[in-house]
């Protein structure tokens, strides 16, 4: 069988590397993919209907990577004619509405921080100028991770509720925020493949989704991310597992909106009490967490995506994984998350590297034997070592050998350093 990947990133590049090993697997295609993936289609990621023809015409399953597609509804169209995995547009409200999401959290007894929603900025307001509690804003719609304010005081509070909901600065997905309490301590990716009925985990990961170094300056997608994390105690993943991701796969089922596909839940264990909370659902793979994710994946990823289509997951064993750490590093244009350049050749990506060593493709493009930057976040250099240091050392190892013009690129210096 062939398969189809949507999207362009660099969690498309690391999917689609995995699944073509798979015995399985005849030939991938990515619909666009990006520079460093071959067999690449012309089509946009919600032109559905190419998607089908193509998946029909070429015996594809499909596997579909980014949110806006999901959300849009690309498995209610095309799953009556064809394979495709990932989430109904019924089920994808985990992510795409976070007054939903905090909802269902809240009527089925699942970890998250105290939350309010509002539809009306003045009524927003007044609960901020009456509570003593840190907060955090955030537009109920998609906003590209960017829709959420954590706040250090009031007037950051206040001019979240302006931005968001009065200047309408994310469209329609600040027509309703949701103001969380603010927690402090570390987070952790838990990320899991569903069939509807059971729920089969990934190893931990983490990503730094901060610009610097430090954790600090604005969001991004993600600078760079590392598996295993230590973050979730050994014995209490099992707990964990069974109190959020089970318990989420068994409510969507209770609703008529049963989750097939990646579903991804953003942790925060709260420093004090070690209590494990839910921030975020994600109902697609991390970007970046699925690079090393996938570099340390053992099991054959087709038959689980497979199996989850035709809701047999149960018959599998757990996924398993090697024991070695890996860390990728996110190469972006300098300038990125807010304006870059484009278009610059990049040097060195034929450089010597070792077996352990990938370099996953985003924001790139080839043109004739050259291959140049075309985003934001351009390359996930990806290593995989006996443990965190050695990971570590050896993706930054290939990111030097790696440039495009002078101090062009940008990279932080810090990922997996708080593994
Ligand atoms: P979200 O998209 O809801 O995961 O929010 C994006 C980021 O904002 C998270 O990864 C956290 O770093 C931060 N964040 C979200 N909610 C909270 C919260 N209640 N307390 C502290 N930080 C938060
Ligand atoms: N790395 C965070 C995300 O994929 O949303």
């Amino acid at each position: 069988m062939n398969i189809l990947i949507v999207g362009s990133g660099g969690r498309e590049h690391a999917l689609g590397w995995k699944l073509s090993q798979s015995q399985s697997v005849n030939k991938v295609y990515y619909c666009p993919g990006n520079g460093g993936t071959i067999n690449n289609l012309p089509y946009s990621i919600i032109d559905f209907s190419k998607i089908m023809s193509f998946a029909i015409k070429n015996n594809c399953l499909v596997v579909v990577g980014p949110e806006e597609p999901l959300t849009k509804g690309i498995v209610n169209e095309l799953s009556d004619r064809i394979s495709i995995f990932g989430p109904t547009l019924e089920a994808t409200r985990l992510e795409a509405s976070k007054s939903f999401a905090k909802q269902f959290m809240k009527q089925n007894n699942i970890s998250t921080p105290e939350f309010t929603s509002f539809s009306d900025p003045e009524k927003a307001k007044d609960f901020v100028y009456n509570t003593d509690k840190s907060l955090v804003i955030k537009a109920d719609g998609l906003a590209a991770g960017k829709g959420v304010v954590v706040c250090e005081n009031k007037e950051d509070a206040l001019n979240a509720i302006d931005s968001i909901m009065i200047r309408k600065n994310f469209g329609n997905s600040g027509n309703v925020i949701v103001i969380e309490e603010r927690l402090f301590g570390e987070e952790v990716s838990l990320i899991g493949i569903s069939d509807g009925n059971t729920i089969i985990p990934m190893a931990t990961a983490q990503d730094h989704k901060r610009i610097y170094d430090n954790n600090t300056g604005p969001n991004t997608g993600g600078m760079g991310s590392f598996s295993p994390s230590n973050i979730i105690p050994i014995d209490s993943f099992n707990d964990i597992i069974n109190k959020i991701m089970k318990k989420t796969i068994h409510a969507m089922k209770k609703n008529n909106t049963p989750f097939v596909g990646f579903l991804y839940a953003g942790l925060m264990i709260e420093k004090d009490t070690q209590k494990p909370y839910v921030l975020e659902y994600n109902v697609r793979m991390g970007d970046p967490e699925c690079q090393p994710l996938m570099m340390r994946m053992k099991s054959d990823l087709f038959n689980y995506i497979k199996c989850s289509i035709s809701g047999t997951l149960d018959t599998l064993p757990p996924l398993e994984w090697y024991e070695n750490a890996a860390v990728c590093v996110v190469m972006a244009e300098k300038g990125y998350p807010s304006t870059f350049e484009k278009r610059n050749v990049i040097h060195g990506l034929n450089s010597t590297f070792g077996d352990n060593i990938k370099i996953f493709h985003a924001g790139t493009l080839r043109n004739d034997n050259e291959v140049l930057t075309d985003g934001g976040r351009v390359l996930g250099v990806t290593a995989l070592g006996k443990d965190l240091t050695h990971a570590r050392l050896e993706a930054y190892e290939a990111v030097k050998k790696i440039h495009w013009g002078k101090n062009r690129e940008y990279y932080r210096k810090d990922i997996g350093l708080n593994g």
